[in-house]
């Protein structure tokens, strides 16, 4: 049986980003019927209107490939000033353009995100989760996934030590399967 094909991303370009190593423990508790790819968008150029309809980058059209290929996709934020980080947006921006061309729609999207502080990117979520609807994603509204003071949770080698959080991103996973499985 073929697999249920999800990418991930995490919004930092970071070598050592705590997001990062969210979206690697995601990967490691996806459910046996599901294959993950993490998506690196380290090399898209800044969005640039001129070029999206006339030239458009092939590194954008790689991803928004993998994008368009999957059923579902984890995003890993982290909260810049209380918001998403540029990197994330401007990720967004190439692989929603150009208009009419937007690799989103119908997307089962889980929007996650790790934080030092004490909110855990609880407003880069909520900011993150009005683009994608936006993109008409079919967010998942629960269960919700904030890891908090993740200096306790993820060790310096970027491994997710928590035990709770590992549960949750468990609950988390059967939400999206749930939703993927339910169709549209
Ligand atoms: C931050 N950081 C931060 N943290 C937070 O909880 N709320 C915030 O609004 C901000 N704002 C912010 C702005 C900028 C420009 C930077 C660089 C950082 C701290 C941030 O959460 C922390 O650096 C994380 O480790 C970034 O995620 P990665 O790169 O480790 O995944």
């Amino acid at each position: 049986m073929d697999k249920i094909k999800f990418v991930g991303i995490a919004g930092s370009l970071r070598k050592a980003s705590i997001n990062k190593a969210l979206i690697g423990a995601v990967k490691g508790l996806a459910p046996a019927e599901v294959s993950f790819e993490i998506l690196e968008m380290g090399n898209l150029p800044l969005f640039d209107q001129d070029v999206e309809m006339a030239n458009y980058p092939k590194e954008a059209q790689a991803l928004k490939d993998k994008i368009v290929a999957a059923q579902g996709a984890i995003i890993a934020t982290p909260e810049y000033n209380r918001s998403i980080p540029g990197v994330l947006k401007n990720f967004l921006d190439w692989t929603s353009r150009p208009y009419g061309h937007n690799a989103w729609a119908g997307k089962v999207v889980g929007v996650t995100g790790a934080s030092g502080g004490a909110i855990g990117t609880a407003l880069a979520q909520y900011h993150l989760k009005n683009i994608l609807l936006y993109l008409n994603a079919r967010v998942l509204g629960q269960p919700e996934l904030y890891v908090n003071n993740a200096g306790q949770k993820i060790s310096e080698q970027g491994v997710l030590t928590d035990v709770a959080t590992k549960e949750h991103i468990a609950k988390f996973w059967e939400a999206l399967l749930a939703e993927v499985r339910r169709g549209v």
